[in-house]
């Protein structure tokens, strides 16, 4: 048996936060869900007052099925809407209840083409039995936990999942230690004389083929998309190098809930894993939902029994920033390729080199916190550069328009927030102008879109960075008074750190457009990136 121990790091949660929850800015302004084309359960909605995208009717049906809000006052309760790609089989939308912050979920039914309340067999992997299904057989012949490891990941046969804990199953009489394979989640050796023995004397499921066992491990901000760039784009890179099924047999996604997979999500994890075109996700496993991040992590797969062990035949986890992994794709390639892909997702052409970098500045709004507090002058400013779109993604915004928009765009102006996951899909030659809130900077925080977009190779990106306690306004006055005067440089703790995602900022205009005189020019003339660069402004 081969294990090699990754060293456990003390890196803790708020270490890796850099980007901030998503739900925070609600509702898009303009929602353009594309309206079901053909047929499919799409059908009930026909009545739906929203609006086409435009281009909708190049999508296929299937991805842009929509669902609309509905609302029940009988039950007190609203239906959000459902759209996109789904696991096969499993197509769900979140029921949010009056005066809950807790959600639950409908399924479709795809026979009756309604909505219920039973959550249909396939949005939990298929396992069998012992001793598994016909002619299944033990990875040579041994029911033991084998570990191979690279530096980017590592690949299990045999690993064993019993009521909430994962286990390597070792036998012989070597002492082997428990090690992290994430963030938040440990392997546990479970020590036996002959693993045979052992499988022969418990109840135990079979859960056949690859697995991908993924731990979102920024499950304090479910639904700070951009950290699934950070996590998938390590992943998209290896799946192209090893043996491993693409797409994957199942998906275990750790410590999130169906409600965090957002459209966005979906697509992102499709391209990941290979999903062709025509196809759906393959089923993708949670945990049974709480309403408290700090006890989801804790949850049993939902849908397994608690006194059964279940093994799975291969399992691939990549290492994440804690456990000694990286966050970007492996190559520039690797990165331009995974954005040419998603576009394709959505029918539209990959992005290329346009003749001249239009003249249109998109200002990505936020409505709750690091809302820019001069905003109306920020506005008047960025008028005088070209022709200014305003958004506002949310949480039912569909990636097509998120797309849409940012194909036209030139220059991406956002304060540091989940939506610049957009950033890394501009086309060849925009530029982002990120607003980075004072004292984020811990450990590459400030960096991490910058990383994305860098990837790309032909996105610009600046920042232009509050210094000041006069710029920053603390949305909860305790953590003014907290760690409102520690420099940047020992703003490094949990506390600082979470109390800089709550802040407002005042943008120093007379700084910002000094920045935009002296950057945009080298931006419409189509400049190379690197020789268009500055240095990142320090704190
Ligand atoms: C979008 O989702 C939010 C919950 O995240 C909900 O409150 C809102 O009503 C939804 N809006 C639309 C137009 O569906
Ligand atoms: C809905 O809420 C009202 C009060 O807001 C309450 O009287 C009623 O019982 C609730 N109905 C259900 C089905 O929970
Ligand atoms: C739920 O909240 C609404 C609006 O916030 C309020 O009018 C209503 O009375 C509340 N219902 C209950 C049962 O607390
Ligand atoms: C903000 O604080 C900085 C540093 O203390 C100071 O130089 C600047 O004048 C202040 N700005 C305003 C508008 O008060």
């Amino acid at each position: 048996m081969e294990l090699r121990m990754p060293r456990r790091r003390a890196a803790s949660a708020w270490a890796l936060l850099a980007l901030v929850v998503l739900s925070e800015c609600l509702v898009a302004p303009a929602l353009a869900l594309a309206p079901p084309s053909g047929a499919g359960p799409a059908g009930n909605t026909a009545t739906s007052p929203q609006a086409a995208g435009p281009g909708a009717a190049s999508v296929t049906g299937r991805r842009v099925f929509a669902s609309q809000l509905e609302r029940d006052n009988a039950r007190n309760r609203t239906y959000q809407p459902s759209f996109g790609l789904f696991p096969k089989g499993c197509r769900w939308r979140t029921v949010t209840h009056d005066n809950s912050s807790s959600v639950t979920y409908q399924y479709w039914d795809f026979q009756a083409e309604t909505w219920g309340d039973e959550r249909p067999a396939a949005c939990v992997p298929t396992s069998y039995p012992a001793p598994g299904p016909p002619g299944w057989r033990w990875n040579n012949d041994t029911p033991r936990t084998e570990v191979t490891c690279q530096t980017s990941h590592c690949v299990y046969t045999n690993m064993y999942y019993n009521n909430g804990r994962w286990y390597a199953l070792v036998d012989g009489e070597l002492y082997i230690p428990s090690w992290r394979f994430s963030r938040n989640q440990e392997v546990v050796p479970f020590h036996v004389l002959d693993a045979k023995e052992f499988i022969d004397s418990v109840k135990y499921q079979v859960v056949p083929g690859d697995t991908i066992l993924f731990d979102f491990i920024f499950f304090i901000h479910p639904t700070a998309i951009g950290h699934w760039w950070e996590m998938l784009g390590p992943l998209y890179s290896i799946l192209k190098t090893i043996n491993f099924k693409r797409p994957c047999d199942q998906f275990v996604l750790l410590h999130l809930g169906r409600q965090h997979l957002l459209e966005w999500v979906r697509a992102m994890i499709a391209v990941t894993l290979g999903v062709g075109l025509d196809d759906e996700l393959p089923p993708v496993l949670v945990q049974e939902e709480t309403d408290n991040a700090w006890n989801q992590i804790t949850q049993q797969l939902s849908g397994f029994a608690r006194d059964t062990w279940y093994v799975f035949e291969r399992v691939l986890i990549v290492k994440d920033l804690a456990t000694g992994g990286g966050r970007v794709f492996h190559t520039f390639d690797d990165a331009r390729e995974f954005r040419g892909l998603i576009y394709r997702q959505y029918g539209l052409p990959p992005p290329a080199p346009r003749p001249q970098v239009p003249r249109v500045i998109t200002f990505q709004r936020k409505r709750a916190n690091r809302r820019i507090v001069n905003e109306p002058e920020f506005v008047e400013l960025l008028k005088q550069y070209g022709e200014l779109k305003i958004v506002e993604y949310g949480s039912n915004s569909s990636l097509y328009e998120q797309l849409l928009q940012m194909r036209e765009t030139g220059v991406y102006i956002s304060v540091h927030t989940s939506n610049l996951a957009n950033a890394p899909l501009l086309q060849p030659g925009s530029a982002v102008f990120e607003i980075i809130q004072r004292n984020w900077m811990w450990n590459g925080l400030d960096r991490s879109f910058k990383d994305q977009t860098h990837m790309m190779v032909d996105i610009h990106h600046y920042a232009w960075r509050a210094k000041y306690i006069n710029q920053t306004v603390y949305l909860n006055e305790r953590d003014f008074h907290k760690v409102g005067h520690w420099p940047a440089g020992q703003c490094g703790t949990e506390e600082c750190v979470e109390a800089h995602t709550n802040v407002d900022v005042i943008v120093d205009l007379a700084e910002f457009k000094a920045l935009l005189d002296d950057r945009l020019p080298h931006v419409w003339a189509g400049e190379g990136v690197q020789q268009a660069s500055i240095p990142w402004p320090d704190w």
